[in-house]
């Protein structure tokens, strides 16, 4: 059964760009680039600090607001952290949740699950990345890709999996221009939805987007699409250069 869901593109800007009139603007021409482009959900993840200003930007227009990170407690003493309740009284809708640069950073899997878990509490949805650092013959990448998945997903109700879009990011592929096959991410989907299924049973197959990340851009988006079958894509570097990062929405929209 093949099943088709409204594609997903977010453009996470990790630490870009330098200063909040360049993010306005940025925001600005996506914005005026999509206002007729129908079929697709789009979300920008700024960093925090621009939350505020793109805020009033975005309401009542088609582009939701993401966070790239957030921390499990509602408040209290964490220094340089943000709870998932500061992020929705800003208009944030979603969080990216273990990017490969924060686990990179000493996030484990138990952090990711808990992130996860006060995200979909305060009624955000939570974009779960997992990934491989390398290929092998042995298929070890899946297991790994498995059990960031399991781990992800531990305490999550079937209730909330609507809620919830996993990212395929391999790391050999982000920011390196190396972008997996449409081959490579397809079978990484089915694969991902074969562990989903396990846990929850094949009818919550359809409520979960599954996205692929790392070096997508205007020219190979197409391809990842159609042959990889992915339900969108995390977009880094090509989503701060506005007509690319239109290009790729247009492309998702077919
Ligand atoms: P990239 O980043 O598109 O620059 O490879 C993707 C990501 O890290 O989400």
């Amino acid at each position: 059964m093949k099943i088709v869901q409204t594609p997903l593109i977010i453009g996470n800007w990790k630490m870009n760009p330098q200063s909040v009139k360049m993010a306005e603007a940025l925001f600005k021409d996506v914005q005026k680039g999509i206002a007729r482009v129908r079929g697709v959900d789009v979300g920008i993840a700024p960093p925090a600090v621009y939350f505020s200003g793109l805020e009033k930007l975005a309401k009542g227009k088609r582009m939701m607001l993401v966070a790239q990170d957030v921390f499990w407690e509602n408040l209290g003493a964490r220094t340089g952290e943000i709870s998932a309740p500061m992020l929705k009284s800003l208009g944030v809708s979603a969080v990216i949740i273990g990017h490969s640069e924060r686990r990179a950073l000493g996030e484990s899997d138990e952090d990711v699950n808990k992130k996860i878990l006060a995200t979909l509490k305060t009624g955000l949805d939570a974009v779960v990345c997992v990934g491989e650092k390398k290929r092998d013959t042995h298929g070890d990448y899946l297991s790994l890709v498995e059990k960031q998945v399991r781990a992800a997903l531990a305490g999550v109700s079937k209730a909330k999996l609507s809620h919830v879009v996993i990212a395929y990011e391999p790391i050999w592929a982000i920011g390196t221009g190396n972008t997996a096959t449409s081959s490579d991410a397809h079978e990484m989907k089915l694969f991902i939805q074969r562990v989903i299924s396990d846990i929850y049973g094949r009818s919550v197959l359809s409520r979960i987007r599954i996205l692929y990340g790392g070096s997508v851009n205007a020219k190979n988006a197409e391809e990842l699409c159609t042959k990889g079958e992915v339900d969108g894509f995390l977009v880094g570097g090509a989503s701060l250069r506005a007509s690319e990062f239109i290009t790729i929405i247009k492309i998702a929209s077919k």
